[in-house]
């Protein structure tokens, strides 16, 4: 199914999806981040669009224009990514966390930037955990039925390590991909395996992520439906 076999199976829905990968400052003009390009967020955005949805689009550091029609919501750090999605899935049918949301941060915000002086090896970077805010969402779902959607880049032992997380962040589809320098960050196509957590498996050929946004709100379509 794609698409055009669908259209308008999202109407009178409310989608939030997170793109992006946060940036978590050290001092004014630094920042720790990552490779997340949020075109597959993006992807996810105007396909949803296309299926009727209303979509809240929580976008970080993407650079991309808004899609047409998404409401589009701004934020940097995974702090404000959190409240940004919490306040949004508050209403949501599906949430879908696309984003590449940071496992830490700097303990410190330094409010001036940190300066080099001669003869002086540099501070180690003292890190904290950020909040886990697909396992929250999965946890404490908003309203019952509320479909939840996480995404995993794996290297290695890639659908095992997606099992594993599945179970553990308690979503009800995990979206895994297979990572490398130039596979899926920034790239045009993609390919990925959906795991759902009641054990199927739905695998989906390298293509444009368009395609593989429309099988997962395929899949979501059809939970809505059971609920
Ligand atoms: N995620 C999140 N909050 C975090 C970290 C990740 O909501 N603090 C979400 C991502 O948006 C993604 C999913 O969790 O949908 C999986 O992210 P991933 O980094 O693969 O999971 P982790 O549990 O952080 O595992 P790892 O140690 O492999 O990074
Ligand atoms: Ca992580």
């Amino acid at each position: 199914r794609g698409a055009a076999a669908t259209a308008a199976d999202l109407a009178g829905r409310h989608v939030v999806i997170s793109a992006g990968g946060t940036r978590e400052p050290l001092d004014p003009v630094r920042y720790l981040g990552n490779r997340s390009s949020g075109k597959q967020g993006y992807a996810l955005a105007r396909t949803a669009v296309a299926r009727g949805a209303r979509v809240t689009l929580v976008a970080a550091n993407t650079g991309l224009p808004d899609p047409a029609g998404a409401d589009v919501v701004r934020v940097g750090t995974a702090v404000q990514l959190r409240e940004a999605v919490l306040k949004a899935a508050a209403d949501a049918d599906a949430v879908v966390m696309a984003a590449a949301v940071a496992d830490f941060r700097p303990a410190r915000y330094a409010e001036g930037k940190i300066k080099k002086r001669e003869g002086q090896e540099p501070e180690p970077v003292a890190l904290v955990r950020n909040p886990d805010v697909l396992a929250e969402l999965s946890a404490d779902r908003a309203r019952p039925g509320q479909v939840v959607v996480g995404f995993a880049a794996e290297t290695d032992d890639v659908l095992a390590n997606g099992r594993a997380k599945l179970a553990r962040k308690g979503c009800d589809l995990l979206v895994v991909n297979e990572v490398g320098e130039t596979r899926t960050f920034g790239a045009e196509d993609t390919e990925a395996v959906v795991l759902a957590a009641d054990g199927t498996e739905t695998p989906v050929p390298h293509g444009p992520k368009e395609a593989l946004a429309d099988t997962v709100w395929d899949l979501v379509a059809a939970r809505l439906g059971r609920g």
